[in-house]
């Protein structure tokens, strides 16, 4: 008899036919414009190497003196950088994780029990899909639209939530769609979130990320917080470093929700106590000397989505961010624009049902690769879309 595991790990782990069709390119020798390359520490970013490592050698971390929220100095450094966003945060409200995924984890256990159920955007960041497993949490999709910008569809947002939704999440500024949540939009879920009694998750790891040059994009953490209201961010993003696994839940919201939540969080957080010495007392340095990638990361997304328009091939308007989605004559299903791309021309792109994105002919790219790549892909994803459109 086969051994039963729990259905929470049911998935369906087995290479997809899209990554087996790239490996194969691979293995054949076959030279590949890779569009997807999101990893900051691969993209030729000139980092303070000495910098970045020297805190994590410092005599202090030899000592241990857990505190369950994150070392009180560390915790300050997070604040810190909320009050470079005009926010006022406590440092007692704040929670360090060892990253944003383990943040989703701890607020789902906080808020849900088996079966309940979170909002999430559709189209958004997949990795969601398997936190929620984890937690036994169902996530329901509210559908962002397209129309010269994303927009949220607050009706049906509303009709999504039911008995037991317990939380919306909003991903500010979205990956991949890079549209921003405005103070309008941020109003109407707050006063969803109020009348339905629901929490409010908010994650702004691209939130430094905004691509008009002087206008930066209001956090959350601003007050005031008519509703519970948790903030995630961390260093994978805010200072390029997802190595280090380092980021933080921030609660904000009527003072006894938030006591009685930061509270609860300090348990589960104490139960583990997952972020390690070294790295709390590295991430003040870390946050310190985030503008230093950030303005060349900042500088390629630019150049990129510049690259991409000048290329004639369309993309739809980015506000912030590190991808774009491109919008290509359409075929039965984006897989298949994907597929087509590198088979026909050797281009390596995301399919958008990837992120679930509904609509044929939509691909996602990241802005983050070298521009050389980036000139060449879209050069291709031109001509192949040109010389193939009459059998669209
Ligand atoms: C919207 C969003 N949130 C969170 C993460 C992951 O962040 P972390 O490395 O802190 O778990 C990503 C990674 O791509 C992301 O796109």
């Amino acid at each position: 008899m086969s051994y039963r595991f729990s259905a929470r790990t049911s998935w369906d782990v087995g290479e997809s036919g899209f990554a087996a069709a790239i490996r194969e390119a691979r293995t054949a020798g076959r030279e590949l414009v890779d569009l997807t390359v999101s990893n900051p520490t691969v993209c030729g970013f000139a980092y303070d190497a000495e910098a970045i490592l020297a805190p994590l050698a410092s005599m202090e971390a030899m000592v241990y003196d857990p505190d369950p929220r994150g070392m009180r100095f560390a915790r300050e450094a997070v604040a810190g950088y909320y009050g470079d966003h005009l926010a006022d945060v406590d440092p007692d409200d704040v929670v360090l994780t060892t990253s944003t995924s383990e943040g989703y984890g701890y607020l789902f256990r906080l808020l849900c029990d088996a079966g309940d159920e979170v909002l999430v955007a559709q189209p958004s960041y997949p990795l969601f899909d398997f936190l929620a497993d984890l937690e036994d949490v169902r996530l329901r999709p509210y559908p962002l639209f397209y129309d010269y910008g994303w927009w949220i569809d607050f009706a049906e947002l509303e009709r999504r939530i039911g008995p037991r939704t317990k939380a919306i999440v909003v991903v500010h500024p979205n990956n991949p769609t890079g549209h921003a949540t405005g103070p309008e939009e941020r109003g109407r879920l707050e006063e969803i979130c109020l009348r339905r009694g629901l929490a409010l998750i908010v994650d702004e790891v691209f939130l430094d990320y905004g691509l008009d040059a002087g206008v930066s994009l209001g956090s959350f953490a601003v007050g005031p917080h008519p509703v519970l209201t948790f903030v995630l961010s961390g260093m994978s993003k805010i200072a390029g470093l997802p190595q280090m696994k380092v980021g933080w839940i921030a609660g904000f919201g009527p003072e006894g929700d938030r006591r009685q939540a930061m509270g609860r969080l300090e348990v589960v957080a104490d139960t583990f106590l997952s972020v390690n010495a070294p790295m709390q007392r590295a991430l003040p340095v870390w946050l310190a000397g985030r503008h230093g990638i950030q303005g060349q990361i900042l500088e390629r997304v630019r150049e990129n989505l510049r690259l991409i328009v000048v290329s004639g091939v369309e993309v739809l308007r980015v506000e912030a961010g590190w991808s774009a989605i491109l919008r290509l004559p359409q075929r039965v299903g984006e897989e298949e624009v994907a597929e087509m791309l590198l088979r026909e021309v050797g281009v390596v792109v995301h399919p958008g049902a990837f992120y679930g994105i509904a609509e044929a002919g939509r691909v996602v790219v990241s802005l983050l690769g070298a521009c050389r790549e980036m000139e060449q892909g879209m050069e291709r994803i031109h001509r192949v879309t040109m010389r193939n459109h009459d059998s669209y």
